[in-house]
This record gives structure tokens, C-alpha cells and sequence, in this order.
């Protein structure tokens, strides 16, 4: 078995606002091996991106880092010195933003903005980070003479496949990817998901896949995680967490997925996921429970080890 590649250990991420601390990421702790994808599923606002920012050092303000340690290849992130810090991102751990295919820079070709981390964190001279980004282009199904366009003569698909191309560029050992595909109509999407899958196979570079939508999570992860309210309530392998839901609102969430064959009916939640400036007390989903108990609404659930690494928390599975 592959070794652990990132450790993140009670990592809690808040927001400082005029109106109140917003508590984005509140206690989540996972770990990773080298090579193995893991999926990050959950409702709009539940602290996804922030803790994929967060992964690579560049939440933005007003949030900060306010506890916990990330631990990737034994060097912890959440102590290192901005300086240290830009050496590791995109040489040990890149990401592929969500709605990123509009964040390349209008007024450069994607040669330059390609060839100019190889320059500047490899020293590299011009052509032979042209070359080094021709072939990482290749990588993404795209043709060389892409490197001399400029962002507006490429299509959404095209631009999203250079924005995977720069998370590649500098062979990283983790890749993080938020809704690679979620602005991109449904045939580009299937294509790019394609392309994770290849590159899964073939880089062995370990992923987090972050999607509000479960079924891609189906389609490539390992490993299955469900955040909600800024915490992981559910992890486990993708088999467990797919086929043995435990948490009530894994089992939502399933539910509200439309299938193709069978006869259940497709439900959806009830309620809105709370505010994280004021979570509720106790389990953060006791409004939203079909079956929350008393203990439910005053104290935080215990995590519960099912076997085989499958995590859930949730009162129902406490001994007590
Ligand atoms: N820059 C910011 N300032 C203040 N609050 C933020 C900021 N970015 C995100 N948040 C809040 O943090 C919470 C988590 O957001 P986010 O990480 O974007 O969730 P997701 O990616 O799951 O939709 C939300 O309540 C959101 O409003
Ligand atoms: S801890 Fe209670 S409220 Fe929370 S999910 Fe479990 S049963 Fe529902
Ligand atoms: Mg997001």
C-alpha cells in the first residue's frame, strides 16, 4: 500500500467579518495516500473551496488559518513562512480553481502563462519551457500550436483543459481540483471528466475532487468524503459511502440524485444548510434530521469508525 501523501488534522478555517466570524471549515481532519483521489461532496457554502484553498496556503482575506495542522509530504503547511510557501504550491500541490477558465490572463498566450512557472520555479530558459508546456499540453489532449493563442480564441473546454495543463506543468503531488466541470455544458463536461480519469490513470499524482454534484464523485474518486456546515460528517471508500450511506444526510443527498433505472422516487433535503456565522448547537444538520434525538440538539456527535476506515458522525451510531 502506497504511503500517507497529506495528513490534515483538525484544520479550522474562519472568515473575520464586520458581521461575525464565519467558521467555513470547522474541525475537518483526512488523510491522503500518494496517488489515490479523493471526492469532496456537499451543498453550496459548506466550506469546500475554502478548504481547498486552504490546502494550498491562499484562503483569502478576511479568512485565516485558525487551528490545525496540514501535513503534506511531513512538511506542515499551516507553519511555513509565505516565501516557503510559494515554493511548495504548484511544484507539490496545484489546483484547478472553480470558474478558473476565466482567470488566464487575456493579454498573454497561453505559451507564456504556461512557460512562465517553468522559468521561474525551474529556471528554465524560454524554449525549453515551450517545449516542457508543448508536451503538457499533448497531456490534456491539446495540440502544440495551442501555445502561440490567446485565451479568447479558445473555447470553455479548451481553456479548462489549459487551466488542468498549468496544474500539471510542475508534476505536483497532490492536485486539487473545485467543479472542474460545473460551467461547462454537458458534453464538454462528460469530455473533461474523461480526461481526469485518464490522467488519474496515468500521472498517479493524488487528487481531491471537489463537486456539489455526488454522481462525478461516483464517476472517479477513491475515496468519498460529505461535508456539511464546514465540517466532514461522512468518509470512506467510495464502495462504503455510495453503497452503505450511513450519515442521514449521505442518505439525502443520495436520494436527491435522479436515476436512470429503479423505482425511487427522488426526494431532496428539507431546509437550508445554517449560517456559519451561527451554526447550530449540538449536530449542525439536527434542523434539517428526520431523525434527530435530544442529544442531537446539545452536543456534538462523536466520529464513529464503521471498519475498513469508513468515518461517520453522527449520534445514532454511538454506543452509549
Ligand atoms: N471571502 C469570504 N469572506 C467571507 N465569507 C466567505 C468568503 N468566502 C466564502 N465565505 C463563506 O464561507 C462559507 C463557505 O464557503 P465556500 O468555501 O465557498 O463553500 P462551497 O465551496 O462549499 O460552496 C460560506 O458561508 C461563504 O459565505
Ligand atoms: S447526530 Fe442526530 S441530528 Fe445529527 S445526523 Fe445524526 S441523528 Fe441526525
Ligand atoms: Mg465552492
Amino acid at each position: 500500500m502506497s504511503s500517507t501523501l497529506l495528513e490534515v488534522r483538525d484544520i479550522r478555517i474562519y472568515y473575520y467579518t464586520l458581521t461575525g466570524v464565519v467558521r467555513a471549515v470547522d474541525g475537518v481532519s483526512f488523510s491522503l495516500r500518494d496517488g489515490e483521489v479523493l471526492g469532496v461532496a456537499g451543498e453550496s457554502g459548506c466550506g469546500k473551496s475554502t478548504l481547498g484553498y486552504g490546502l494550498l496556503g491562499l484562503i483569502p482575506p478576511p479568512g485565516r488559518i485558525a487551528g490545525g495542522s496540514i501535513v503534506l509530504d511531513r512538511v506542515d503547511l499551516t507553519k511555513l513562512r509565505p516565501a516557503e510557501l510559494r515554493r511548495v504550491r504548484w511544484a507539490k500541490v496545484s489546483m484547478v480553481f472553480q470558474g478558473a477558465m476565466n482567470a488566464l490572463n487575456p493579454v498573454y498566450t497561453v505559451g507564456h502563462q504556461l512557460a512562465e512557472p517553468l522559468v521561474i520555479h525551474k529556471g528554465m530558459d524560454v524554449r525549453e519551457a515551450l517545449e516542457i508546456a508543448a508536451e503538457v499540453l499533448k497531456r490534456v489532449g491539446l495540440t502544440p500550436d495551442i501555445l502561440r493563442r490567446y485565451p479568447h480564441e479558445l473555447s470553455g473546454g479548451m481553456k479548462q483543459r489549459v487551466m488542468i495543463a498549468m496544474a500539471l506543468l510542475l508534476k505536483p503531488r497532490l492536485v486539487i481540483a473545485d467543479e472542474p466541470t460545473t460551467a461547462l455544458d454537458v458534453v464538454i463536461q462528460a469530455q473533461i471528466m474523461n480526461l481526469f480519469k485518464e490522467i488519474k490513470e496515468r500521472e498517479r499524482n493524488a487528487m481531491i475532487f471537489i463537486t456539489h454534484d455526488l454522481s462525478l464523485i461516483a464517476e472517479i474518486a477513491d475515496k468519498t468524503s460529505i461535508m456539511y456546515a464546514g465540517k466532514i460528517v461522512e468518509i470512506g471508500s467510495s464502495d462504503d459511502v455510495f453503497n452503505s450511506p450511513a450519515h442521514p444526510y449521505t442518505q439525502g443527498l443520495l436520494r436527491s440524485i435522479p436515476r436512470l433505472r429503479g423505482r425511487e422516487k427522488i426526494t431532496w433535503i428539507p431546509g437550508v444548510p445554517p449560517d456559519l456565522r451561527a451554526p447550530p448547537p449540538g449536530c449542525r444538520f439536527h434542523p434539517r434530521c428526520p431523525y434527530a434525538m435530544d442529544i442531537c440538539r446539545t452536543e456534538e456527535p462523536p466520529t464513529v469508525d464503521l471498519g475498513r476506515e469508513h468515518l461517520v458522525s453522527c449520534w445514532l451510531y454511538a454506543k452509549r
